[in-house]
């Protein structure tokens, strides 16, 4: 019953002429990717709601991460998975936070576009029972359930130490971050300096793309225009690589350099990687069945890791074919 009023909160359905949908307050309405919700159960009576906040279904790989997350959840008719998308606006995912504390989920997944803009709200859900699993991006301090996600220091490493060993030690790199508010962004900035510290590897542009393709883009048309040569751009994810790449291309420079990102999703990363856009790209998993796994356990009252660390692998030209190799 519990279950039927917050889903009925959710959707703003009428109960007694009264108008239950707090979050028609928001002034978000449920048009198809207009920062509004989806649902997703399978048939039966479900027993527990689960909200998700992702930050943005604008890209690839957090469209893969929601499919993910609502291909586990319907192997579970116990299950109802409500997902809100924030269309990259923090305030928007703030709101959405608060709208599912205030609808009483059972439990909340979150995909935070920044740390410390979304620490507070979700420390509030954690303040009214609610258990929270963090994904993919971390929050600041420990006020969440659970944090699931790939070890992003060591990806810049192992991507740091393959530029290293690939260029020989010497050459010139353009760095293309992801955005420094979020902490993948900055761990995978981290991991890379420290595997290129002490060596002749210069970078000789950075600049926050913030994960986008267009960002990234324009960044590396700047970065063209300034320096007649580069060996090799290091983007913080794949649409950040294959940006630099159409820029290259634009000026006729592609072949000159080589390009390497992050995410290699199927049907996006290992596909440049085939094409000859990409000369390594490093798996970044998005963590949606190790999420409704954990938060079947969470439900069911049981003991989760405060942390759960994925693995990744390194798709190359050569390994590609191979189903690329796993990071030691
Ligand atoms: C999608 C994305 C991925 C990246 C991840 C980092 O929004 O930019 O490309 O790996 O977020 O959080």
């Amino acid at each position: 019953m519990r279950h039927q009023f917050i889903s009925a909160v959710l959707r703003g359905a009428t109960l007694g002429g009264a108008t239950l949908a707090l979050w028609w307050t928001t002034g978000c309405g449920p048009r198809a990717g207009s920062g509004g919700e989806s649902s997703s159960t399978a048939s039966g009576p479900a027993r527990y709601t689960i909200g998700m906040s992702q930050c943005n279904l604008n890209e690839p790989w957090r469209v893969q991460m929601n499919a993910d997350l609502k291909a586990a959840a319907a192997k579970h008719p116990e299950l109802e998975l409500i997902f809100k998308d924030a269309q990259n606006d923090t305030l928007k995912q703030r709101a959405h936070v608060e709208e599912f504390v205030s609808a009483g989920v059972d439990l909340l997944i979150i995909s935070p576009k920044e740390a410390q803009p979304l620490t507070e709200p979700v420390a509030r859900a954690m303040d009214a029972g609610i258990p929270v699993i963090v994904l993919d991006r971390r929050l600041l301090g420990d006020r969440y359930t659970c944090f699931i996600g790939a070890d992003n220091v060591k990806i810049g490493r192992a991507a740091g130490e393959w530029i290293v060993k690939t260029l020989g030690g010497k050459g010139k790199v353009v760095e293309l971050k992801g955005l420094m508010t979020s902490t993948p962004g900055q761990d995978r900035h981290n991991g890379f300096r420290e595997a290129i510290a002490g060596t002749d590897i210069e970078v000789i542009f950075e600049a926050d793309m913030k994960w986008l393709e267009p960002e990234a883009r324009k960044e590396m048309e700047s970065a063209l225009s300034r320096f007649d040569h580069i060996d090799l751009v290091y983007a913080h994810n794949d649409p950040g690589a294959h940006g630099a790449w159409l820029a290259a291309k634009a000026a006729g420079r592609e072949k000159e350099m080589r390009f390497v990102g992050i995410d290699a999703l199927p049907q996006e990363g290992v596909v440049y990687v085939k094409q000859g856009i990409l000369d390594a790209t490093f798996q970044y998993p998005t963590g949606g069945a190790e999420a409704i796994d954990t938060a079947l356990k969470i439900l069911r009252g049981e003991t989760v890791p405060k942390e759960i660390t994925l693995g990744s692998r390194l798709f190359t030209p050569e390994n590609v074919d191979q189903g690329g190799e796993p990071l030691p």
